[in-house]
């Protein structure tokens, strides 16, 4: 078979936007080259989120992260990566200003990594941008409810739409942005009912983080999922391993070694065994 037919076909902007209602979307974050490796055969789209703010650079909220901070990341994760569609968070900043910003930015994001799109936070507020965006060629994922960039404005990490005027509003503002052409949408941080919804009522796929299951898709923080944190992680993470612990013993085991000088032995050692392929 030749190279070109064996090649792993990522997954498309249309794709992802076709699978309303026929098959669950399956999204985690990604910001590095490793990570995008392992997680690529098993998911459709990752997303290089601005969480990396806080999850790799130990900042304490999103409001620091840069377009550059985000090109560099996303180019990893698409070297790291064959399959899976890649979507790149637009950072504080870097699209609220006026639509030609936010399209200078985005064709920046896009001409520099080669994902596929890019994803903006906002609803009402952002319908102008969008439209200009999605018009003039670049794929946009929205994101409602809890929205981290603007966590000074609602008041922290809160859950969204516990009210009938809030949910409405979150609501409207799903209608909105898949009016200005979306062509699929985080709900993160809202109650059940809202997020069920927003998925029966717009055209485009949702994808849940602390949205229950009615959503059309799910997606996670991989780090959270890995158990790869040290403290406060939120009750609607499940965590399938505990890397963070698997991490500190190896660092254990390994102290323990050097300082018993146990490690390195004959067997890591150059020269030391016939059969060591350098030697060869
Ligand atoms: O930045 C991020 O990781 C996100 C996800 C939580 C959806 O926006």
């Amino acid at each position: 078979m030749s190279a070109v037919i064996e090649a792993k076909k990522r997954i498309t902007i249309p794709e992802i936007r076709n699978r309303k209602g026929k098959e669950p979307v399956v999204c985690l974050t990604a910001y590095t080259v490793l990570t995008a490796h392992w997680l690529d055969d098993y998911t459709d789209l990752l997303l290089v989120g601005d969480s990396l703010g806080m999850v790799i650079y130990g900042m304490e909220n999103t409001l620091g992260v840069t377009l550059d901070m985000m090109i560099a990341h996303a180019q990893a994760v698409m070297r790291g990566s064959k399959r899976s569609c890649v979507i790149v968070d637009m950072p504080f900043g870097s699209y609220e200003e006026s639509p030609p910003i936010a399209f200078r930015n985005a064709a920046r994001v896009l001409s520099e990594t080669g994902a596929s799109g890019i994803k903006i936070e906002g609803g009402v507020e952002m319908v102008e941008t969008i439209s200009y965006l999605t018009k003039r060629g670049i794929p946009v994922m929205g994101h409602v409810g809890l929205m981290p960039q603007s966590l000074h404005a609602s008041g922290g990490f809160k859950a969204q739409g516990k009210d009938e005027e809030s949910a409405r509003r979150i609501l409207d503002d799903a209608v909105a942005i898949t009016e200005a052409g979306v062509f699929s949408m985080v709900i993160e941080g809202t109650m059940e009912p809202l997020a069920r919804k927003i998925t029966e009522t717009v055209e485009v796929p949702t994808i849940g983080i602390g949205a229950s299951a009615a959503c059309d898709g799910q997606i996670l923080v991989t780090e959270d999922l890995v158990g790869l944190f040290t403290d406060f992680t939120p009750r609607f993470v499940k965590r399938y391993s505990l890397l963070g612990e698997q991490i500190e013993a190896s660092a254990k085991a390994y102290s323990e070694d050097v300082r018993s000088g146990k490690f390195p032995g004959p067997e890591h050692v150059f020269g030391m065994k016939k059969t060591d392929p350098v030697d060869e």
